[in-house]
């Protein structure tokens, strides 16, 4: 047997059972893939049963503000793809009568879809012959044909995606996708994989060569940037708090935020109490203030650590248009914010 009828075969007998999987529905494989970029199918799941059953249409989708939509999303991180995501569905809806683009190259013109995801939706909603290459991709064919390409590069991109056409049945790009993403996920895993349960083992180069664990080659390494954010949990004589929303280009765009006091290190009580005093509130009366979690906070996004402190500052005044804390868990939050404002009642 071939590389492609030996895949298929592992994967009708081991593959999940998973939601998009029983669909040709462009737009709820569409939501699946632009969920699962980044994301592993166990935190992505309930997400799109959340989304298909609050938006069953791309309809009901264009029609809902992007608050709402941020608001489902809370959590998934990547928030720029749910934005994305809300503006293809407004054309959809508005421009194109509701219908999905019917070929990968009318996909890729979608916003927040690029190569990856139009590949799957073209191949998975309307059986073209386009292959997915994602790095579950990378890892299966660069083990199985010892390929030492540096992945980080646009030219093995190329290549990849033309050994994968060469190896798909052209009659059925569908299952070869899935099976070979799903090979990635379950038996070809980044590190340390069982190779002695593999279907290839007889066949893989690298596990002839004792490759296994450096390949793919990747040189690029993600320069992480550290952030130090102080957050001010405002607190008025009626027990009410301020947020604001980040319009700022950048990190958790349009989700809504504390007053933030950004440093370029970790810092002590005085030297937020002088800043709070004379440069973030200085009209407020300042009663107390007081650090909220006795551990800085690191929350780890792929290009920036944050290094996050929650401070409570109390303040003699009553805030104008202040939420109460029921009104404040209506809105959209980056998860380590909300994840504070669940257990800030019980803290601080
Ligand atoms: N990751 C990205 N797309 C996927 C899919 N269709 N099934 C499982 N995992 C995936």
């Amino acid at each position: 047997m071939n590389f492609s009828n030996i895949l298929i075969k592992w994967y009708l007998q081991n593959k999940r059972d998973l939601p998009w999987r029983k669909t040709a529905n462009p737009y709820h494989i569409w939501l699946s893939e632009i969920m699962l970029q980044q994301t592993r199918v166990a935190q992505g799941t309930p997400y799109f049963f959340a989304f298909t059953e609050e938006f069953p249409t791309v309809f009901d989708l264009a029609n809902a503000s992007e608050e709402q939509v941020l608001k489902l999303w809370q959590g998934l991180g990547y928030y720029s793809r749910a934005r994305n995501l809300h503006k293809t569905a407004q054309h959809v809806a508005n421009d194109l009568n509701g219908v999905f683009p019917s070929n990968y190259a009318a996909l890729l013109k979608l916003k927040g879809v690029g190569e990856y995801t139009a590949a799957a939706i073209a191949s998975f909603s309307y059986n073209e012959a386009v292959p997915v290459v994602d790095g579950n991709v990378f890892r299966v064919l660069s083990r199985y044909f010892d390929i030492e390409s540096d992945i980080s590069l646009p030219a093995t991109k190329k290549e990849f995606t033309e050994l994968a056409y060469e190896l798909m049945p052209k009659d059925n790009p569908a299952i070869f996708n899935q099976a070979i993403m799903e090979f990635g996920a379950l038996q070809c895993v980044p590190k340390s994989p069982d190779c002695s349960i593999c279907v290839f083992n007889d066949s893989c180069l690298a596990l002839q060569k004792k490759k296994v664990s450096v390949l793919p080659v990747k040189s690029k390494k993600l320069k992480v940037t550290n952030r130090f954010f102080n957050y001010l949990i405002l607190e008025d004589v009626l027990g009410n708090t301020l947020i604001q929303k980040r319009t700022a280009k950048g990190i958790w765009h349009n989700l809504y935020e504390f007053p933030l006091f950004e440093t370029t290190e970790i810092v002590d009580f005085d030297i937020v109490s002088q800043a709070v005093k004379n440069d973030v509130f200085p009209s407020y009366t300042i009663l107390g203030i007081e650090e909220c979690n006795e551990t800085t906070v690191v929350h780890k996004l792929s290009h920036q650590h944050l290094h996050i402190q929650f401070w409570k500052v109390k303040i003699a005044e009553k805030i104008e248009n202040g939420l109460n804390s029921s009104q404040l868990k209506t809105f959209p939050f980056p998860v380590v914010i909300y994840n504070f404002i669940e257990k800030q009642e019980i803290n601080c």
